[in-house]
């Protein structure tokens, strides 16, 4: 029996290690799975925890309100030691680029125990863009021995860095893997559909088929302060602009984001400003949506599956398999820009067909089946 620690902390990467877990679940002959989170997000990782049923071995329970980097880093730095010595893995599994991912990787590294990377070798090559999660995964591929990326373009990524091409395996995202196991089942049953609309009701949110939907989601630490600000004086002109299409925002629950968004956009007619969704629910609104506009990185990588046209409120992306594609287009924060893209996707069909094809740069639902059988193959 191989002892494997899955460590993760916020809500996408829960998302994305979900059917990970379930995967190493029909395997429990040769594996001993165990689940750290380190909760640097508390509701939002529970929305997932409870939706895949998933009941953590260890919660460091690290959340404070408007955390900066140096709380998250410490805390959670000084809570693995005990339990990395207690659990004894043979590898650890962390994911992607937030500050969990890394300072769990480091932990592990002081403790002289195996690092293996899920979707690695996304790059920018702008380290402050987006900050801090360019730094978090160069740091992370630094110290993995095994490195799973997501598509070819992410392992050309590490094999520039010189990362040592056998430990590199092309997987494809677990995203995909997630978000194909919550379609099939809305798909496969009528009653889930209909509870996600009693749901989406309890926060005021009526979906009728006549109006368009833009889908909303931000919340990156560089676009804080002007860059938020930016958004929401677009999001205001849009909505004024074009009273037949309605507004979806589910606000992240970061302080810095609410406080601009609910400044400038409450009591716009056709503006919903609405909690975090749990994924169920959001998967059923992106399918349901006719743009999505957001900064997030699992977002840009589910949105081609559906053909859902994408605007990303950022100036760099490390998914460009899409953006080459022509399905997503990169809008930054510029007020002018973003009604300008806005306008030409609702104005024009042409516009709006040349980007809504459906397309699976990023995973056809058998990444975990991958990432499983080659650990299986490494260390059993
Ligand atoms: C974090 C990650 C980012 C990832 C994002 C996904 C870092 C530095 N940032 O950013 O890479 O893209 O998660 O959403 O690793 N909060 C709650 N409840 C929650 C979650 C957040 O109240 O369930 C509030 C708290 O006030 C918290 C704040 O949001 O302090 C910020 O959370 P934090 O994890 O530091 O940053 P995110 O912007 O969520
Ligand atoms: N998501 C969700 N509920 C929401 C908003 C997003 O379940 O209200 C999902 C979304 O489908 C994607 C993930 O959360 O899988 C993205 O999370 P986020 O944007 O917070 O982080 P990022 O991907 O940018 O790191």
């Amino acid at each position: 029996m191989k002892n494997i620690l899955i460590i993760f902390g916020t809500r996408p990467e829960a998302i994305k290690m979900a059917p990970l877990i379930k995967e190493f679940e029909k395997h429990n002959d040769v594996f001993n799975i165990s689940v750290c989170v380190t909760a640097q997000h508390r509701e939002m990782l529970d929305q997932v925890l409870n939706l895949f049923e998933i009941k953590p071995d260890f919660d460091l329970d690290i959340m404070k309100q408007n955390q900066n980097l140096y709380d998250i880093t410490s805390s959670i730095l000084l809570k693995m030691k005990n339990i990395l010595i207690k659990s004894k893995p043979d590898i650890v599994l962390v994911h992607g680029d937030t500050t969990t991912s890394f300072v769990a990787s480091l932990a592990a590294f002081y403790q002289k125990i195996d690092v293996a990377h899920i979707e690695a070798g996304l790059r920018t090559h702008n380290i402050y863009s987006p900050w801090p999660e360019e730094a978090n995964r160069r740091l992370t591929s630094c110290i993995a021995k095994y490195h799973f990326s997501p598509t070819l373009s992410s392992k050309k990524n590490l094999i520039n860095e010189n990362i040592k091409e056998e430990s590199i395996v092309v997987t494809g995202n677990t995203v995909i893997d997630a978000l194909f196991l919550i379609l099939n089942k809305i798909k496969q049953n009528r009653k889930l559909k209909e509870k996600i609309t009693l749901k989406l009701k309890t926060q005021n949110l009526k979906l009728s088929d006549d109006k368009k939907i833009i889908l909303v989601t931000g919340h990156r630490r560089e676009n804080f302060g002007e860059g938020f600000v930016n958004i929401c004086e677009a999001l205001k002109m849009i909505a004024l602009n074009n009273p037949q299409v309605d507004i979806i925002y589910p606000l992240h629950l970061n302080p810095n984001v609410r406080k601009p968004v609910n400044k400038i956009l409450s009591n716009i007619p056709n503006v919903y400003l609405i909690e975090p969704l749990e994924y169920e629910s959001f998967v059923y609104l992106m399918s349901k949506s006719y743009i999505i506009l957001t900064d997030s990185g699992g977002i840009q990588e589910e949105a081609p599956s559906l053909g859902k046209p994408v605007l990303v409120m950022r100036n760099t992306t490390e998914r460009p398999e899409a953006l080459k594609s022509k399905t997503v287009k990169l809008v930054g924060t510029r007020k002018e820009l973003i009604v300008k893209e806005i306008s030409h996707l609702l104005n024009s069909l042409k516009v709006y067909e040349s980007m809504s094809k459906v397309l699976n740069p990023y995973g056809d639902g058998h990444a975990c089946a991958r990432i499983v059988k080659f650990i299986k193959n490494e260390i059993s």
